[in-house]
């Protein structure tokens, strides 16, 4: 047996009794006749003593360790002179009778404490030391554990977890795929699932009732702190629901998690229409753990000669309270901020409300006091307040510049605590989107989401106004999960397809099976998707989804570690017929 306790479970109640370990070697001080190691596994540190006098030949061997080397030791559980009560073992010692190497270890490339000197590109290429690290194993036990309790709420609601497969073709979120070769089948490719979608609604066509997977989804697109290309969903599936059943059955489930891991009694969760969402906070995915709202400046502000806003399709403000003493310069680094290529707001207005109540503005020379004051009002701003105005040709533009602006004045007051847990339902978003890049409407959920009962006489004539039956779950300006009710009647299906511009034709070849599926009794049904990763980020209280991830990729997309993605032999190539133009 290779230990008989674990390095995190010793306490005083078990003094004097004899106990083996086995751990890594985390710190070595060598005090004269004594010598501390810190000897460390999943479950904790345990302080092992080595004492010249009681036994040398011990201690010397102690005095060779290094920093991780593997170790065996038993040794008689003692009370310790000086107690450090940081550590849950720390009123024990273990005094060693026994010492195994059980592997030498070179020196890792970075200290394994929380407080780590290793940067980040070092801690990815070695991240099964970094893994070692508490702070970066916590992560992932309270991910385990999320997942867990997942499991345990939809198994008792009747959830059945039900796999599907990795090498499909192509799904229909509108990210771009990875493809996969098939070697038996030359010239043709899988694509990966960008999630299950058509799947599970073919598992209700089968009768399953409620699906549900934690299951991972591949996305080929522009990573950034939320995003990676291979996630994990939790995904589910209903049927014969209305979208309440599906809010309400998954807000129990975040109800749920938040007792039973954060220890929190969720509120029931406000909704907030889509066009709300973007009409306050400029964002479908608000943050509302602070309020900041918009308010529109277009009747107060225009017509005064200032052409900026004269000629303005949208002028908003936001009001940072208390924050009129912001310096100039603050001011200017705001600006500049607003002004970023990936923000692309033309400028800044500013106007401070003095302690006795006069605006003074960045504008002041076309706006009378009166004005001002007016904007003060429609504002709802007090004395030591910054109001902060951005306008613009393009109304929804603009106002997600502002929403940019609003999160960060957000984080410079301090309104944006990762201990704080605001959620809320966006509801009633539009079926489809303008997509530029295309000249085309584009379903801005995926094209089985059914749009609302009373919006369907739209689809004839005016497409772009149809709300859809679709909703995001949404906490502290994340969105955590999304999803809508499907359509279920082949008629309305193709209505949808043809406003999408696919022809019968392409609808067929694209998505044939499930038409053809709908064909042989389609219940009614519905689902959502939540990401794994960004729930437990937020519980974690992380800025990045990948800390919460095994082996996660960089902005790359690569794994360093791994060295993936790589070049592959000549001879592979060759059986799966493929000729690499410009070779890496
Ligand atoms: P959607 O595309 O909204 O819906 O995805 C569901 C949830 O998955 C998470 N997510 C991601 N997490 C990390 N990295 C990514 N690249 C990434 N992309 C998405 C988000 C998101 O809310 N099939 C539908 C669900 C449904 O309709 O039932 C779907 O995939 O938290």
């Amino acid at each position: 047996m290779y230990r008989t306790v674990t390095c995190g479970e010793l306490r005083l109640s078990d003094v004097n009794k004899t106990v083996t370990l086995a751990g890594w070697v985390q710190r070595i001080r060598k005090m004269g006749g004594m010598t501390f190691v810190d000897l460390r596994d999943r479950y904790g540190i345990t302080q092992l003593a080595f004492n010249q006098e009681v036994n040398k030949e011990v201690f010397d061997k102690a005095n060779t360790l290094g920093r991780e080397y593997v170790l065996q030791v038993t040794g008689i559980v003692e009370e310790r002179y000086s107690k450090n009560s940081n550590m849950p073992t720390g009123d024990i010692e273990i005094n060693v009778t026994e010492l195994n190497v059980l592997n030498e270890a070179v020196t890792p490339p970075f200290t394994i404490e929380e407080d780590t000197d290793g940067g980040d590109d070092i801690r990815m290429k070695y991240r099964y030391l970094d893994l070692r690290r508490e702070c970066v194993r916590k992560n992932l036990e309270l991910r385990h554990k999320m997942a867990f309790e997942v499991r345990r709420y939809l198994d008792e609601q009747g959830f059945l977890e039900v796999e599907t497969p990795v090498l499909v073709n192509s799904t229909p979120e509108g990210a771009r795929d990875f493809v996969v070769p098939s070697r038996m089948n030359p010239g043709q490719f899988y694509a990966l699932p960008q999630s299950p979608q058509i799947l599970k609604q073919l598992l209700m066509v089968a009768g399953f009732d409620r699906y549900f997977q934690i299951v991972k989804c591949f996305r080929d697109e522009d990573l950034r702190a939320d995003r990676q290309p291979e996630f994990t969903q939790i995904d589910c599936e209903m049927s014969y629901v209305e979208q309440e059943d599906v809010l309400n059955m998954f807000e129990g489930m975040s109800r749920h998690l938040f007792k039973v891991i954060k220890g929190i009694d969720l509120p029931k969760l406000p909704r907030m229409t889509w066009a709300d969402a973007m009409k306050y906070y400029g964002s479908d995915k608000p943050d509302t753990r602070f309020d900041m709202r918009f308010v529109e400046l277009m009747d107060v502000l225009k017509g005064y000669g200032f052409s900026v806003f004269d000629n303005a399709a949208y002028i908003g403000g936001i009001c940072a309270q208390g924050a009129a003493s912001y310096t100039r310069k603050q001011i200017d680094q705001l600006t500049d901020f607003v002004k970023k290529p990936q923000i692309g707001a033309k400028g800044l207005v500013y106007a401070r409300v003095e302690a006795d109540g006069t605006v003074k503005s960045s504008v002041d020379k076309f706006y009378t006091q009166e004005v001002l004051q007016q904007m003060k009002e429609a504002m709802n701003a007090e004395a030591g307040d910054l109001i902060l105005i951005l306008s613009g040709d393009d109304a929804m533009k603009t106002r997600k510049q502002l929403s940019e602006l609003r999160l960060e004045m957000g984080n410079q007051l301090g309104l944006r605590d990762k201990n704080k847990y605001s959620c809320l339902w966006v509801i009633d978003f539009p079926m489809y989107e303008w997509s530029d890049e295309e000249q085309r409407l584009m379903a801005m959920h995926h094209p089985f989401t059914s749009p609302k009962p009373e919006d369907i006489p739209l689809l004839d004539t005016n497409p772009a106004a149809v709300r859809a039956n679709a909703y995001d779950m949404v906490i502290n300006g994340v969105e955590v999960g999304g999803g809508s009710i499907r359509i279920h009647d082949a008629k309305l299906q193709q209505k949808v397809f043809e406003i999408l511009g696919f022809t019968p034709e392409q609808a067929q070849r694209k998505f044939g099976f499930l038409m053809n599926a709908f064909k042989y009794g389609a219940p009614p049904h519905g689902g959502l998707a939540y990401g794994l990763d960004r729930f437990v980020s937020l519980f974690a209280g992380l800025d990045s989804i990948r800390d919460c991830i095994a082996f996660p990729k960089n902005n790359q997309g690569r794994d360093v570690m791994l060295g993936a993605p790589g070049v592959i032999d000549q001879d592979q190539l060759d059986e799966l017929q493929i000729n690499v133009v410009n070779k890496a």
